[in-house]
């Protein structure tokens, strides 16, 4: 599907079904009136039937003569807008058309009275839930013909200044489609070698991007012995992928970012129950949130040096795997008791964490379904932030509101740090029950002294259900912050 800016006035679309908006209770609708008589009077006698009023989330169809479509969305009163409802009204509307078989659709909702929703917002926040609700798994689907997604573009109508939102919606749309795909490609395909391979053709791609993937021997003269350990148990060999693109000055310090590449866990030796174990195949969206904000950054043609560093790994129960009770020597030399090997996804980030420090960056950012208690803490509505400097996690908290891709902070206060003390080891890998999401922090806080860094538990985010799979989330907030260290 072709995402498009419109500059072209509404009577003169060509597209097979034409977004535009209406509030309760609104007197005037300028697209209306700009549209044929016909449209004119059957939209005010649906509005003098009442049958439909403009509530949020409702929609209605008209026919032009011609059989364009004619779609008007309810926005609710204008003071009550919020950018859920905003995001979730397009979403639907889009969804239910890209169900159908129209191939073009044009979106010509009102972009200068959207409440407390400025303009250039108001259109990244369209384009972004098109653009998710356009997305349609097929890649392991044996389609007949007739089952074929019909939508080939989506044209959003914005004006010269709302261009640049428009382009740096397009350009994180397509990192969400990246991520998603590699979020959802399940774990027979999607192993460690496939990610390698994958993030290969990227670099490949562009010309300002350079990769380097260390194979598991390489890793073991190195000394990545956490990253290692997890990985022993499964016959798919760890791989450690680092993305580089150079957008910025040869002297800026690099971003790095860090994301979770778990490309399935079992719990290993201690085995997870059965329920569900499938969707475990998402435990690797930390990674796709990576390379899915390297995609949009290089896209985007982001003025900064990028580093996008990849643990892929399988967590496997096997007679090679390690066990409760293995004391092992990370990367940095500490060592760690491993009490349960189903907190693997901290075994592997501490050692990447460590590398990644070797690259001089000016702040590391990293991404992971690290805990199940983070769903319990925040639930599917926002990630976890967790920091120990409080500009970085009200940064990453700004730019998640900027695309509806919302963060929200935890403390990562000291006194949590003794859940992590063990007589046999410099730290243990589980903090026990209280606070699960913050004593993962903990531990790979330990990893990461002196550096500015922030770590994201998108336990929650990252995949909705079975049947809608990975969001994509947070490469919005992700390259939106980018965006704006870009123009710091
Ligand atoms: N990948 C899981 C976390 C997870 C579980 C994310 C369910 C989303 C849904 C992680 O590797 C894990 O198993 N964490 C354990 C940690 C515990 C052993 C301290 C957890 O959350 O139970
Ligand atoms: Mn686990
Ligand atoms: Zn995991």
């Amino acid at each position: 599907m072709k995402l498009k800016a419109t500059q072209k006035n509404i009577n003169t679309c060509q597209a097979d079904q034409v977004f535009i908006s209406h509030y309760k209770d609104q007197e005037k609708n300028d697209m209306v009136e700009q549209l044929g008589a016909d449209i004119q009077a059957q939209f005010a006698a649906r509005l003098k039937n009442q049958d439909f009023i403009g509530k949020s989330g409702e929609f209605v169809d008209f026919y032009n003569t011609d059989g364009q479509i004619i779609t008007v969305i309810g926005l609710g009163s204008p003071d009550k807008l919020t950018a859920t409802a905003l995001y979730a009204a397009v979403h639907k509307a889009t969804q239910t058309a890209a169900k159908t078989r129209v191939q073009s659709i044009a979106n010509y909702m009102t972009l200068n009275d959207l409440g407390d929703i400025d303009a250039a917002q108001g259109a990244k926040l369209i384009t972004l839930a098109s653009a998710h609700a356009e997305y349609r798994y097929e890649d392991t689907k044996s389609y007949k013909k007739d089952n074929k997604h019909s939508l080939k573009t989506i044209e959003i109508a914005v004006s010269d200044k709302q261009q640049p939102a428009f382009e740096q919606a397009k350009g994180m749309a397509a990192g969400i489609v990246s991520a998603r795909h590699l979020g959802n490609n399940p774990p027979n395909i999607c192993n460690p070698a496939y990610i390698a391979k994958y993030a290969t053709k990227i670099a490949d791609k562009h010309k300002d991007c350079e990769i380097n993937v260390l194979n598991h021997k390489q890793m073991k003269k190195m000394g990545m012995g956490a990253l290692l350990a997890v990985g022993q148990g499964s016959a798919n060999k760890p791989k450690m992928v680092v993305l580089k693109y150079n957008g910025g000055k040869k002297d800026d310090a690099p971003v790095a970012l860090v994301g979770k590449g778990i490309t399935f866990d079992t719990g290993g030796i201690s085995l997870k129950p059965g329920a569900n174990m499938d969707e475990m195949k998402y435990d690797m969206c930390g990674a796709a949130t990576v390379i899915g904000g390297f995609v949009a950054a290089v896209e985007l043609g982001l003025p900064i040096n990028l580093l996008t560093f990849v643990p892929a790994v399988e967590n496997m129960p096997d007679g090679k795997a390690y066990r409760p009770g293995d004391v092992i020597t990370s990367y940095s030399g500490k060592t760690i008791e491993v009490l349960n090997t189903d907190a693997e996804g901290r075994m592997i980030l501490c050692d990447t964490l460590t590398y990644a420090q070797e690259f001089k960056p000016s702040v590391i950012l990293d991404f992971a379904t690290l805990t199940g208690a983070c769903i319990v803490a925040l639930g599917h509505q926002a990630s976890a932030v967790m920091t120990k400097t409080p500009e970085l996690a009200d940064e990453l908290k700004e730019a998640g509101l900027q695309v509806h891709d919302r963060v929200w902070e935890l403390p990562l206060w000291d006194e949590y740090q003794k859940q992590l003390d063990t007589s046999f080891a410099d730290m243990q890998n589980i903090g026990g029950f209280p606070a699960g999401t913050i004593t993962a922090g903990c531990f790979l806080s330990r990893f990461t002294d002196g550096q500015k860094w922030a770590h994201v538990d998108i336990a929650g985010t990252a995949w909705n259900n079975k049947k809608d799979g990975a969001t994509g989330r947070p490469v919005a907030m992700l390259v939106q912050y980018l965006i704006n260290e870009s123009q710091k």
